[in-house]
C-alpha cells in the first residue's frame, strides 16, 4: 500500500468534525500519485456524498468539459476538495471544518508534490492564497506558495449560475496549459 493509499483508508475512518455525523461518503480525492497538477475544490455535494467521488454531479461534467478543453483529463489531475464529507445543504464548510480537515489534505499534497494547484472557487483560494482573496479580481493570476504555483478560477458552479464568466475562465485555463507545457 501506498502513503497515499494508507492517508486514504486514514481519512475514511474520520470524526475530526460533525460533518461524519452526516455523510454517507468520505470523498477523499482521485487521480494519479504523481499529478502535477491538483484541483481543490470546496467540499462535497449531494452527488459526491453519494458516490464518494469529487466533481461527478453537474458542475462536476462542467469541470470535465473545462480540463479537456486544455488537454487534460482525470487520469492526469488530482482532484480534491476543502472538506472531504458534505456540509449539510451544500453551505459552505465552516471554518471549524475546514480547520479540521486541512491535515488531510495537507499530507496529501505533500505525498502527491503538485507543481500547479488550482483552487476552484472563493473558498479554497482564501485558504491557500489569502484570506482577503477576491475571486472577481484576482481569478487567473499566479502566485507562488511553498514552491508551487497557485492560482484560482472560478468554481464550475459559479460558471452554471453565470455563464458571463466562461470567456475569463477560458482565458484562465489557457494559462494553466501554457504553465502546465512548461
Ligand atoms: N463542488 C465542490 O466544490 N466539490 C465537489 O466535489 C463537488 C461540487
Amino acid at each position: 500500500m501506498t502513503e497515499l493509499e494508507k492517508l486514504r483508508e486514514s481519512c475514511l475512518n474520520c470524526r475530526r468534525c460533525a460533518l461524519h455525523e452526516t455523510r454517507t461518503n468520505v470523498v477523499f480525492g482521485v487521480g494519479p500519485e504523481d499529478a502535477r497538477i491538483m484541483f481543490i475544490g470546496e467540499g462535497p455535494g449531494e452527488n459526491e456524498d453519494s458516490q464518494g467521488e469529487p466533481f461527478v454531479g453537474r458542475a462536476g461534467r462542467l469541470l470535465d468539459d473545462m480540463l479537456e478543453l486544455i488537454g487534460l483529463d482525470r487520469t492526469k489531475v488530482y482532484i480534491a476538495n476543502m472538506v472531504k464529507c458534505r456540509p449539510p445543504r451544500n453551505r459552505d464548510p465552516l471554518p471549524i471544518e475546514q480547520e479540521a480537515c486541512g491535515p488531510w489534505l495537507e499530507r496529501q499534497i505533500e505525498l502527491i508534490n503538485p507543481r500547479i494547484i488550482v483552487c476552484l472557487g472563493r473558498i479554497a483560494a482564501m485558504h491557500f492564497i489569502k484570506p482577503d482573496f477576491k475571486i472577481t479580481r484576482e481569478h487567473g493570476q499566479w502566485f507562488e506558495k511553498d514552491g508551487r504555483r497557485v492560482m484560482a478560477i472560478y468554481h464550475p458552479a459559479a460558471l452554471l449560475r453565470d455563464p458571463h464568466k466562461r470567456p475569463e475562465t477560458f482565458d484562465d485555463l489557457k494559462r494553466i496549459q501554457a504553465e502546465a507545457e512548461e
